[in-house]
């Protein structure tokens, strides 16, 4: 069995993929974790959006980069103008979307977008979250375009693909969090 703290451990975002495409099986799996979150009152308000379509992923990050390049934000232009593809090429894009009467969409399906990132880390798949995304979301006839059920709305991507490298080192983080009430 996986040790869950290897695999805590070594997730880390990965912007380079293979153009392999993922298998079906893989995804599935990989969205089953995701419907696996806790969510508040039980609500499970989350629509999974799977896009295989390179036509799509290109439009998306083509649509986004111009959106950006218009913005008055100056942290969206400078990403727009450093030539990076926002879904970093990936071959499969994951869409979660949340059901807008739920109690509460952020928490719940950021839960379920924690679950798929380790997923795929235990079968060894790339992933990186991402928010960026979001400027795409801002206009209704490119979210038509991602075919999301009525009364649901985008709000993050997840990249996955078969990473191209082994990841560099440990991730950095400041342990220095913590405070214990005994
Ligand atoms: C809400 C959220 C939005 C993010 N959006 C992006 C994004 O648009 N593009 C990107 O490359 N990474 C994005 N990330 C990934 C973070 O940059 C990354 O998790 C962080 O730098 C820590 O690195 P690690 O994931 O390798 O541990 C996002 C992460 C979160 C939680």
């Amino acid at each position: 069995m996986t040790d869950i703290f290897e695999v805590i451990n070594n997730r880390r975002s990965v912007r380079q993929y293979s153009n392999e495409q993922l298998k079906e099986d893989e995804v599935k799996k990989i969205l089953d974790a995701g419907i696996m979150a806790p969510t508040a009152r039980g609500e499970a308000p989350w629509h999974f959006t799977v896009i295989q379509s390179s036509d799509l992923l290109k439009y998306i990050n083509e649509t986004s980069i111009d959106l950006m390049l218009k913005s008055d934000n100056e942290f969206f232009q400078a990403i727009a103008k450093s030539g990076r593809n926002i879904l970093h090429e990936a071959p499969t894009v994951i869409v979660v979307s949340g059901r807008e009467d739920a109690t509460n969409i952020q928490a719940d399906c950021s839960a379920a977008i924690e679950n798929i990132l380790l997923a795929a880390e235990g079968l060894n798949i790339g992933s990186c979250w991402v928010g960026l995304i979001a400027i795409f979301f801002e206009d209704a006839e490119n979210v038509a375009k991602l075919q999301i059920p009525e009364g649901y709305v985008p709000l993050y991507g997840v990249t996955l693909g078969y990473k191209v490298s082994e990841r560099e080192g440990n991730p950095k983080r400041n342990k220095n969090v913590v405070n214990w009430i005994k």
